[in-house]
């Protein structure tokens, strides 16, 4: 089943525990929980800016009529879809609710919740989906320079070959500070800035001539243009060549350097998963969040969106939730700090090495990307 966020927005107990313990075993990540719609603006400000695919609304104690929440609901920007919860099923009452434009209509013991997600899921899956043909790509992109966007994206992008089938290629679109060349000792002599100025020649054979294969068997490399090379870039041109790209990779990873600029929006269409890497750096966690809600905004889908936290200390004052709550996004993984590790591999030239404790969390990071089996349960905060 297709993944989905969820608001809760339920007043009656027997509703709420019944709803809880149906969602248990669901792939249903609750994103927003109220007990009452209360003020009808202030419930639609925050399901705008959190942006939930569905929200349960228990319609048994409304105090606003349902039509009129409903349709606020629905006319947010990625018009999340509304399952109207209430204590029985009477015709006339689930009649209303459909009228009201409710998208399902649910009751104790819930039975027909997985249906019904199911059936979301798949309309959600096919519009996210709708312009994508191809491989999957995934972006790295860093709060603020220096919280280790391109480290992690060259340490998994590493990972890949011997976990998925198919052709791979790492892509630096820091076009700032490139370093994925030196890092993964690329001899290329041209850049993909070449493939976004030259699209209308863009093809496979063209293509073949700007990627080099690094020391990593299986893992293609394009470069970002040296420091002499760098002038702007068209970003429909370069939306155009990550959308060729997938139709010659099965998975593309990129490094798209620090912050928004205008080449990391314009690629972040082509973006599937997009990883916002962070330290817990007061400075970074002040730019991640104002990065998550510019995304949010600008109508990016909340399941799109990943919360890397890089460096973390053994020990931190704030829980997971509270910075999730804080920040307005899920952390997806936490990486501990190696700095010496790290810099001992990159003076002998090499990334770091697959059974070092960080190097575990670089490939148990790329298996959860991927989609291949955890080794370990699941990523721990202190771990
Ligand atoms: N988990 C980590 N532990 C210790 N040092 C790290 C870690 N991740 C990155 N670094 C170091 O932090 C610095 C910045 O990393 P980099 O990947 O270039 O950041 P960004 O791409 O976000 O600007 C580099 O010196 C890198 O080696
Ligand atoms: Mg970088």
């Amino acid at each position: 089943m297709y993944p989905l966020t969820a608001g809760i927005v339920i007043e009656t107990k027997e509703l709420w525990d019944a709803l809880q313990s149906s969602l248990q075993d669901l792939p249903v990540r609750i994103v927003l929980e109220q007990s009452e719609v209360g003020e009808l603006s202030s419930l639609l400000e925050r399901i705008e800016r959190i942006r939930p695919d569905v929200i349960f609304l228990d319609i048994s104690t409304l105090r606003v009529p349902l039509d009129q929440v409903i349709r606020g609901i629905r006319a947010l920007p990625g018009s999340p879809a509304v399952l109207a919860v209430n204590r029985t099923a009477e015709p006339a009452t689930i009649l209303n609710a459909m009228r009201a434009g409710a998208a399902e209509f649910l009751f104790p013991p819930m039975n027909d919740l997985r249906a019904a997600l199911e059936r979301i899921g798949n309309e959600r899956k096919t519009a996210n989906q709708a312009f994508r043909r191809g491989g999957h790509t995934v972006g790295f992109i860093s709060a603020k320079g220096g919280c280790g966007a391109t480290t992690i994206a060259c340490h998994t992008a590493v990972e890949l070959p011997q976990r998925v089938k198919g052709k791979i290629l790492l892509a630096d679109l820091d076009f700032d500070a490139g370093m994925v060349g030196f890092l993964l000792k690329s001899k290329a002599t041209y850049s993909i800035a070449d493939a976004v100025r030259n699209t209308q020649r863009l093809d496979e054979n063209y293509w073949k001539a700007l990627v080099t294969n690094g020391f990593v068997p299986g893992l293609e490399i394009v470069t970002a243009p040296g420091p002499g090379a760098r002038q702007p870039l068209k970003p429909e041109q370069l939306r155009f060549v990550l959308s060729f790209l997938r139709t010659q990779y099965d998975w593309i990873i990129l490094d798209l350097g620090r912050s928004l600029n205008a080449s990391s929006v314009a690629a972040l269409d082509e973006v599937d998963d997009l990883f916002l890497v962070t330290t817990l750096e007061v400075p970074a966690l002040h730019q991640a969040k104002l990065i998550i809600q510019k995304l949010l905004d600008s109508g990016y889908g909340a399941n799109r969106l990943h919360l890397v936290l890089n460096r973390a200390p053994k020990r931190f004052d704030v829980t997971l939730e509270e910075l999730e709550r804080m920040l307005g996004a899920p952390v997806y993984a936490t990486l501990p700090d190696d700095y010496q590790a790290l810099n001992e591999s990159y003076t002998e030239g090499k990334l770091l090495s697959p059974g070092s404790t960080l190097g575990k969390h670089f490939s148990r990071l790329a298996m959860k990307i991927v989609g291949a089996p955890e080794s370990k349960k699941k990523f721990s905060l202190f771990g």
